[in-house]
């Protein structure tokens, strides 16, 4: 059988920021709606909605207070009805974010534990323990939150109960406890819930650490290389563990009674992890009982050089072939840098580049129209790749990072939790401009007598030369990039199967087989000539370039470009 979730071309909706359809500055579901046809236009197959269920939006919706129902800000069930019945009549699905790891602070479960005893039922759906050193007053042990500061809480001073509660991420996120039956059997009905309402799968966050050890012991010092806010996901006893793939078993489990009840019916978990150079963990987690699929960051982080590239196909190729689980690529996403400015760094092709730099950043200068020059290659590989492919709004407006937001204005929990040493994700979460007009906001708003409310993150100068409107006209810009690759996907790419195969055709050249394709990108400054004496290349005639104007010859690559060739 062939599954529509294995090779489709999915884009991301930061419901926040994508479009605004009542003023008041703060995107909605109606927005999603009413501009479907753009995203249709690109090609879809299916839209991926961040959390859009009710939150105090201390993390932007990942601190979920109620998991079977719409964010007021974003509209209601009715209006989720709707969007996912036009999102079907333009022939895409939805699928939808899920937080297993932990929900909100002021999720009932979690007030209901704080107001009962230490020991109750109501602590047992989360990690609560005893503090450690004299009255308690020391963590329980010495975990670190991922976006900064110590993983634990401390309830109240009082000396009868005073335990701490564990949070992977933030203190307004504390962790359930997956070995709990309640906490099993709320995300049982959450999954059917949002299946019943034609939901058609959920991109699974965070993952790596759910499933602790069960005695949550100190976590052994660590190479003093790693950053900070990487620490989390170096600690063996919180991340990759055992305890998570019984998880998965069991959600692998509702999925599929599910499709029993359902025959029609073809869904898709996909879990969001960064195994990066861990191919061994790709398989883990895709094994037949587990994730039908997981995403492969390798090409979102690594180095713009060329070993570090092939590296970053070959290890997701590579998990593909040994488990016949096609990834989920992506080049961007609301948590890193937006691409263009990633790749438009000074230090772009360095190899200590693999690391998480992404979401942080460097300090190195950007350089905006080579990181779009880049942007265009790296999206006609990842284009081109067997698997599925994630777009993040944006990207196909070649939207660079906001990097100057005014501090007072960012609101991303990383950015205060380290004291503003990380600027954290705010700028890849701008709201889009749709239009050249910046009375609406960019068109992120609708025109109104009295003028809109202003975005919830300040839009730069400027912004609406981006502006969709803008572009429409513009032969060489992004979108109609995206456009092109988007139908040479389904023409030459699509039909040669999912399996691809990285070849060696020239030490400077990253370059992969997928059937009768070849897809050459150049990393390098200087064009470099193809040899049409290479086996992979006999025959090969180009059918597309991400550099349109300057394909001299057939037979030369020019600097940072990929180039699709049919044989
Ligand atoms: C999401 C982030 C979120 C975190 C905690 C992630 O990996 O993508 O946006 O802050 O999980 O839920």
């Amino acid at each position: 059988m062939t599954h529509w979730w294995a090779d489709a071309l999915v884009y991301q909706v930061y419901v926040r920021s994508f479009a605004d359809s009542d003023g008041n500055g703060i995107g909605d579901l109606d927005g999603i709606t009413e501009h479907l046809d753009h995203i249709a236009a690109l090609g879809a197959d299916a839209l991926w909605l961040n959390p859009c269920y009710p939150s105090p939006q201390h993390d932007h919706g990942y601190d979920v207070s109620d998991y079977t129902a719409i964010h007021d800000e974003y509209g209601t069930l009715d209006t989720f009805d709707r969007l996912v019945a036009e999102a079907k009549a333009r022939g895409m699905a939805v699928v939808m974010d899920v937080v297993p790891n932990h929900c909100s602070s002021e999720h009932p479960w979690f007030l209901a534990a704080l107001a009962a005893a230490p020991g109750s039922p109501e602590r047992a759906r989360f990690y609560f323990r005893d503090g450690r050193g004299p009255g308690g007053t020391e963590p329980p042990n010495n975990w670190m939150a991922a976006f900064g500061g110590p993983a634990w809480t401390r309830v109240d001073d009082d000396p009868d109960d005073g335990q701490w509660y564990l949070g992977t991420f933030t203190p307004h996120q504390p962790d359930f406890d997956h070995t709990n039956p309640d906490v099993q059997q709320l995300f049982a009905d959450a999954l059917r819930f949002w299946f019943d309402r034609g939901v058609e799968g959920f991109r699974v966050d965070a993952i790596t650490p759910v499933g602790k050890h069960p005695e949550l012991p100190d976590q052994p010092p660590i190479d003093h290389a790693v950053r900070e806010l990487g620490a989390t996901w170096e600690n063996p006893h919180l991340a990759w563990r055992e305890e998570g793939n019984d998880v998965w078993r069991r959600w692998r489990e509702v999925l599929v009674e599910y499709e029993r009840e359902h025959p029609d019916r073809d869904l898709v978990l996909v879990g969001e992890a960064y195994a990066v150079g861990r191919p061994d963990l790709l398989t883990r987690f895709t094994r037949p009982d587990q994730f039908r699929q997981l995403f492969a960051f390798d090409l979102m982080l690594a180095p713009w050089n060329q070993r570090n590239l092939v590296q970053a196909l070959r290890d997701p190729l590579g998990a593909l072939d040994a488990s016949g689980v096609a990834p989920a690529w992506t080049l961007n996403n609301h948590d890193v840098q937006r691409v263009v400015t990633r790749l438009g760094r000074a230090d772009a092709h360095l190899p200590e580049r693999w690391t998480n730099s992404a979401i942080d950043g460097t300090d190195a200068p950007v350089d905006v129209a080579l990181g779009t020059r880049r942007a265009r290659a790296a999206a006609a590989l990842a284009f081109a790749l067997p698997g599925s492919l994630y777009l993040y709004q944006g990207e196909e407006l070649g939207l660079p990072e906001v990097l100057d937001l005014p501090d007072d204005r960012r609101e991303d929990p990383v950015f205060a939790l380290t004291d503003g040493a990380v600027i954290g994700r705010d700028g890849c979460r701008v709201p889009l401009p749709w239009t050249a007009d910046p009375s609406t906001s960019y068109g992120f708003s609708p025109a109104a007598p009295g003028g809109v409310a202003a975005p919830w993150l300040p839009q730069p100068d400027g912004w609406g030369e981006y502006a969709l409107e803008t572009q429409l006209d513009l032969p060489d810009s992004m979108l109609q990039l995206y456009g092109e690759l988007s139908s040479a996907r389904r023409e030459h790419a699509l039909p040669q199967g999912l399996r691809a195969t990285v070849v060696d055709i020239d030490d400077r050249l990253v370059a992969f087989v997928r059937g009768d394709l070849v897809v050459v990108l150049n990393p390098t400054a200087e064009p470099v000539a193809l040899d049409p004496a290479h086996d992979a290349l006999a025959g090969a005639r180009p059918i597309l370039s991400s550099a349109p104007g300057e394909m001299h010859t057939p037979t030369v690559v020019p600097a940072d470009t990929t180039v699709w060739l049919i044989r």
